[in-house]
């Protein structure tokens, strides 16, 4: 099948502002990249997709009945091209992954990964995850939402743009099961800050830090393509943990 690029409906809404009203166009967290499938990438779509691609629309998601068995969730959003939910699955067979992300290339990549290692506990959206939050999950069904390097949209009148919003935080928060985690990173300190203050304010959630601001790398994530490139470019890397209460 061809790929369920994000439609202009369903990519419009991400990032809610408190100042969204039906009236506004809504702010994207993304903009969605013209970038060419590979013909490796358009096989996973055809091929792959039908196994591991979990359709976009409203029906709401019942993972148990999508893996096929009870286990802990672990949703990452905006996975690149997969490195780390690749790794996370590969290390946690006992795990469902779920993973979202709007570029289609990104998810073909996935799809190839979790072919070659065989893995079976990966199921992967091709929408914009604030919506599939807000429509789609339900509350309390989540173990885990992982958000790494998300875009940091770092000019001033782009800050609106940026992923981490009260109102987003809120909604992850919601979709955690009690004693379920938060976890993100960035190289973007301001980013970091902005996510320290922003989780910080949520009342569903408690920071993991020790010293109150950020937490020790988990041995679990692995360094992805966009955080090598931050590396090159000298910048240090933040990591933040929010535990549902
Ligand atoms: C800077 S990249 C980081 C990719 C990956 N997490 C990594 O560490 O390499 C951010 C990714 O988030 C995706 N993204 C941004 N907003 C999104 C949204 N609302 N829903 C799903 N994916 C989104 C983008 O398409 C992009 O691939």
């Amino acid at each position: 099948m061809s790929p369920s690029k994000p439609d202009s409906d369903s990519a419009s809404v991400a990032t809610a502002s408190a100042h969204d009203t039906s009236r506004h166009r809504a702010i994207r967290s993304f903009v969605v990249r013209a970038g060419r499938m590979t013909g490796a990438q358009e096989r996973a779509w055809r091929e792959l997709w039908p196994a591991l691609g979990i359709e976009n629309g409203a029906t709401p998601l019942d993972f148990a009945a999508i893996f096929g068995r009870d286990a802990p969730v672990v949703l990452e959003i905006g996975f690149g091209n997969g490195e780390t939910l690749v790794a996370l699955a590969s290390a946690h067979p006992a795990t469902n992954h779920v993973g979202l992300e709007v570029h289609p290339p990104g998810v073909g990549h996935l799809m190839l990964r979790c072919e070659a290692e065989h893995l079976q506990n990966v199921r992967v959206i091709c929408d914009d995850a604030v919506q599939v939050l807000q429509r789609r999950a339900g509350d309390a069904s989540v173990d885990e939402v992982l958000l790494y390097f998300p875009d940091p949209w770092p000019k001033k009148r782009h800050h609106k743009r940026r992923i981490v919003q009260p109102e987003f935080v809120a909604l992850v928060a919601r979709k955690l099961k009690p004693g379920g985690v938060f976890r993100m990173a960035t190289d973007w300190q301001p980013y970091a800050e902005h996510m320290l203050a922003t989780a910080g304010g949520c009342a569903l959630l408690r920071n993991e830090s020790a010293t109150g601001d950020y937490v020790t790398r988990p041995d679990s994530r692995p360094v992805t393509r966009f955080e090598r490139r931050g590396q090159r470019l000298g910048h240090g890397v933040w990591d933040l943990a929010f535990r549902r209460t």
